[in-house]
């Protein structure tokens, strides 16, 4: 049970590829999202698909959401780096702190939207944790913009936790005003 498990949360998603990369990193790598049909494509993409784990859970249940991020680190082991990417602090909160129950020094990825870097709600992470923003911006090309494409969201997470910095951004976030409308 010393094998490494990763926690990727909305992992089936434009994070998928990230997924994929921690799980060429990682013995196992658990993914919360509600749809078995998009767990079962992410397979599909694995090299070793007996590494990925689906918690097929709505995050907005957080007894179900606790009770089944339990029974995976029963199985797996105790979880040492989450990425997440939900916008419903309460579950990332909750998330949290069952993992710290057994994992004294662990790391999360908090991946956000733009509008987070200037307005982000508040966020309670237990001591044990090692907390990483990572912000999601836009491609500026002179006068025009875009938002990133999931390659480019994916590539830049990865960076970003390789480089593991305090906050991180993908694509630019100034100025703010030049974003995609
Ligand atoms: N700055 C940018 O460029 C930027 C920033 C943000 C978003 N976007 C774009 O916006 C699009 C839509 O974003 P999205 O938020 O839908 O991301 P997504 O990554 O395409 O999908 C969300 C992920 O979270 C899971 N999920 C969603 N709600 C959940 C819940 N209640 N409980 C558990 N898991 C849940 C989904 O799986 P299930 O549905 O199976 O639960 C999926 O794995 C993206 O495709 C991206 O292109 C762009």
């Amino acid at each position: 049970m010393n094998e490494k498990h990763a926690l990727v949360v909305g992992g089936t998603g434009m994070l998928a590829k990230v997924t994929l990369w921690l799980a060429d990193n990682h013995a196992n790598v658990s993914v919360i999202g509600r749809t078995q049909k998009k767990h079962r494509q992410l397979l599909e993409r694995a090299s070793d698909p007996a590494r990925l784990h689906n918690i097929a859970v709505d995050y907005h249940d957080l007894g179900a959401l606790e009770t089944k991020l339990k029974r995976a680190m029963d199985e797996h082991g105790p979880i040492s780096v989450v990425v997440c990417w939900s916008p419903f602090y309460p579950a990332v909160e909750r998330i949290g702190r069952v993992i710290s129950e057994r994992t004294d020094n662990w790391q999360l990825y908090h991946v956000k939207g733009s509008r987070r870097y200037f307005d982000d709600e508040p966020l309670r992470v237990p001591a044990s944790c090692l907390y990483r923003s990572i912000y999601l911006g836009f491609v500026s090309n002179g006068n025009r913009s875009r938002w990133l494409t999931h390659d480019e969201i994916a590539a830049g997470i990865i960076e970003g936790v390789k480089n593991d910095e305090d906050r991180a951004v993908v694509g630019t976030i100034h100025p703010y005003e030049n974003r995609p409308r």
